[in-house]
């Protein structure tokens, strides 16, 4: 062995250590000679600490520290002592080790970045050298809080009486949202297997299985547009309970997540998280996943305007869309410029246009003043809780497309006014429930299943299954955590008959039900107990514990958002030798 084994790591000692005797492995983050002394500060996994050459008492180690760079792992053996100026900023400030005995164990070329919490190294570089950027403590402090997220995880559901269980990364391809990645199989030439979107017809299966409450730490994959917040590959906490109810659910998952931000932040979780309609979440804030932590809730305005003189508002309300505004506070003070920026910003989320209204020094102006009535304005006045000062923002459209681009302006207004920032430290959890069961697809003209295509409609919504399928909800629920969907699931349909008469309502032809989910609806005939369940994005969840709005900071090795692996280069070519294995010929587009 050419290095001395350490006794200890670095970042756990203190005060309490002086005097002893100590030896220590590590990297090297800094070397400073000062001539009279030389200064290493050595980081492990635990933190930094500063390790004192004296060059006058100890020669021969003064040459070897003189060699030693930024990234050398070495070992050093010496004396716990007090430091005579403190460090206060990192856990070991108040101490040094003076060197009695060094070696290098293995030296680091020239890093291409320091390695650095602050560091200014594009992110590229970062990823492609991914192994000198999961150095840094930013990174290894969020993966170590993900690592305590997995034990909780695991002691949770086992005292809760889930059982473990994996299910296959080899599966039938049954694309439903996004698009599968496909596994092409060598035996049977010309078939494919596809990656799991989610292990969802599995986790039921087991409840046919009896295994009754089922817990999983699982990979998924799916082929979507990447965006800060999503991965090809990510990483779900999956669970499915049979005898229950959508209340028994959430109320689990309310009490998991108690346990995690109260063993993992020290933060007191308030139950029950509040629970919010679709209709209500769309109507208040403009989203499925509100972000409540702040205020400029939406009014519906079709009832004040319904005597408007502005002929946009009339043809709205004549159409039967919505009017729907909220209140800037001391917005009336945004410039010319500002507003015309949120309204190129809206029409990115398909509104015609933006109105607003001004009101300061007790007088009204704004796109649409001169079409409000006294009325109008008292209304508006009392509506919005008004002071001077204050401005309104305004959109018309249909329902969707007026409430989608209200809500998108109200976080970019948030954003810009620097509220997001100032809630910062803030969790508000909470549920939205009732969820149309259907999704219109404009493009396919068809339904689409709003969560999946095995979520039960509620009992009520039965009836109208055929008569008026749009309007039917489902028994969903979303968990979000400001403004981010941590989670989604739903109670299952139990009855086979159901399920085929879903399949049919989602545009598959009898024959194509069964040749894609034929296994599913022939289990539900052998006695499926009542069944739901969750999904949690532990990615996500480790976003929030960590504070990042990077997915990428809390994955180990991610991808690109163009999907690509920087460090090790995949998607990558394979030699002609393997497609020909597989009967592939790739045909590529000119
Ligand atoms: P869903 O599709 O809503 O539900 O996924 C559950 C949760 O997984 C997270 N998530 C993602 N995280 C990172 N990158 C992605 N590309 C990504 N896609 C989803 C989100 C989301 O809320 N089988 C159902 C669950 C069920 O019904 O029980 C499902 O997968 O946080």
């Amino acid at each position: 062995m050419n290095f001395q084994k350490r006794t200890t790591r670095c970042g756990i000692l203190n005060s309490s250590n002086i005097g002893e005797t100590i030896t220590v492995n590590g990297w090297v983050a800094s070397n400073r000679n000062l001539g009279g002394l030389i200064f290493i500060d050595l980081r492990d996994r635990t933190g930094i600490l500063q390790l004192v050459v004296r060059p006058d008492e100890e020669p021969q180690l003064a040459e070897i520290a003189k060699n030693i760079r930024s990234e050398f792992v070495i070992w050093a053996k010496g004396i716990v002592a007090k430091r005579e100026n403190p460090n206060n900023k990192i856990p070991t400030g108040e101490i040094e080790v003076i060197l009695s005995d060094l070696g290098i164990i293995n030296p680091s070329e020239l890093p291409p970045f320091e390695i650095e919490d602050d560091t200014n190294a594009s992110e590229e570089l970062r990823l492609k050298y991914r192994y000198l950027d999961l150095r840094r403590p930013y990174l290894q402090n969020k993966l170590i809080i993900r690592n305590k997220l997995y034990q909780i995880v695991h002691q949770f559901f086992y005292e809760n009486d889930f059982v473990e269980v994996e299910t296959p990364v080899l599966m039938k391809s049954t694309p439903e949202g996004a698009r599968d990645f496909l596994v092409p199989s060598r035996i049977h030439k010309g078939k494919f297997y596809a990656l799991p979107q989610s292990p969802q017809i599995y986790k039921q299966i087991l409840m046919i299985s009896g295994y009754d409450r089922y817990v999983q730490i699982v990979k998924c994959f799916r082929d979507e547009d990447l965006r800060s917040d999503r991965q090809p590959e990510f990483t779900q906490i999956d669970c499915e309970m049979s005898f229950v109810e959508q209340e028994d659910i959430l109320n689990m998952f309310e009490k998991f997540f108690v346990r995690i931000w109260k063993e993992i932040l020290d933060v007191d979780v308030p139950v029950p998280f509040p629970r919010l309609s679709y209709k209500t979440a769309m109507e208040r804030y403009g989203s499925d996943k509100p972000d409540t932590r702040f205020g400029m809730e939406f009014s519906l305005l079709n009832q004040l305007f319904s005597n408007s003189s502005f002929q946009v508002f009339q043809q709205t309300i004549a159409d039967g869309g919505t009017i729907a505004g909220f209140k800037v506070e001391n917005g009336a003070s945004l410039s010319r410029k500002q507003i015309d920026f949120f309204t190129d910003y809206v029409k990115k989320y398909g509104a015609k246009g933006l109105a607003y209204i001004k009101f300061s020094n007790n007088e009204v102006s704004g796109s649409i003043a001169k079409f409000l009535s006294s009325q109008e304005i008292d209304e508006l006045k009392n509506t919005f809780k008004l002071q001077d000062g204050d401005l309104i923002f305004i959109i018309s459209d249909k329902w969707a497309k007026c409430l989608t681009a209200l809500g998108a302006l109200r976080l970019e207004v948030a954003r810009q006014n620097g509220i997001i920032e100032s809630v910062n430290g803030k969790y508000n959890f909470l549920w939205v429930i009732d969820f149309p069961l259907f999704d219109w697809d404009e493009e396919e003209k068809r339904f689409v299943a709003m969560h999946h295509p095995f979520t039960s409609p509620k009992l009520e919504d039965l009836e109208i299954l055929d008569t008026n399928p749009a309007q039917a909800r489902a028994i969903a629920h979303d968990i979000v955590l400001n403004g981010a969907e941590i989670g989604g699931g739903s109670i299952r349909i139990h009855d086979s008959n159901i399920q085929s008469k879903m399949f049919n309502l989602l545009g598959l032809t009898q024959d194509e039900a069964t040749e894609k989910f034929g296994f599913l609806l022939q289990a539900l005939k052998y006695g499926a107990p009542p069944h739901g369940g969750i999904a949690l994005g532990l990615d996500r969840i480790v976003m929030s514990l960590t504070n990042t709005d990077n997915i990428r900071d809390v994955i180990a090795f991610p991808k690109t958002t163009s999907g690509m692996s920087l460090m090790d280069n995949s998607p990558s070519e394979v030699s002609t030798k393997q497609l020909n294995e597989l009967g592939i010929a790739v045909k590529i587009e000119e």
